[in-house]
């Protein structure tokens, strides 16, 4: 279970693909969202040491924070703002090797350089996204957004 999750190291893909399974058996067959949200992502910082890992959910037309793991972060994010709003909005996700670089980049920490935003997507609509933050520039690639979006599909919120 959660405070079990085994990680034998290796590379990022065969970490992602040992973390999956775990999280999948532990959220399976539990209906609370944000206690599945809170358990991915203790699970995805714990695993990865990241910066940030949490999501946001669709509620009142703006994503509101919901679980996560790191230092506080904004409350409220307007569709089509900064790299949540965007994934939102085109329904993909978003990798961002350097957030300076990314227009509109809403910086809840100063710390975060690099940044990846997998939407959540219910009845062909988004309904949540995961974002991730390192402090470390290129930090996430297509394997990341591979992984994670298994992961979204998957889990049951
Ligand atoms: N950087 C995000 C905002 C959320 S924080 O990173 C936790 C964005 O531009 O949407």
């Amino acid at each position: 279970m959660a405070e079990n999750l085994i990680i034998n190291g290796g590379n990022k893909q065969e970490m992602y693909e040992t973390l999956l399974p775990q999280l999948l058996s532990l959220t399976t067959g539990e209906t609370d969202t944000v206690a599945n949200m809170a358990n991915v992502a203790a699970a995805l910082k714990q695993t990865f040491d990241f910066f940030w890992v949490g999501f946001y959910r669709v509620k009142e037309e703006m994503l509101v924070l919901a679980p996560f793991q790191g230092p506080l972060a904004c409350t409220r994010i307007r569709y089509g703002k900064g790299v949540c709003g965007t994934a939102w909005k085109e329904a993909r996700t978003i990798v961002v090797p350097d957030v300076e670089q990314f227009p509109g980049h809403i910086a809840c920490s100063s710390d975060s350089r690099s940044e990846i935003v997998v939407p959540v997507v219910r009845g062909g609509k988004v309904v949540a996204v995961l974002d991730i933050d390192s402090d470390k520039l290129n930090e996430f690639d297509e394997v990341d957004a591979e992984y994670l979006e298994k992961l979204c599909a998957s889990l049951p919120i």
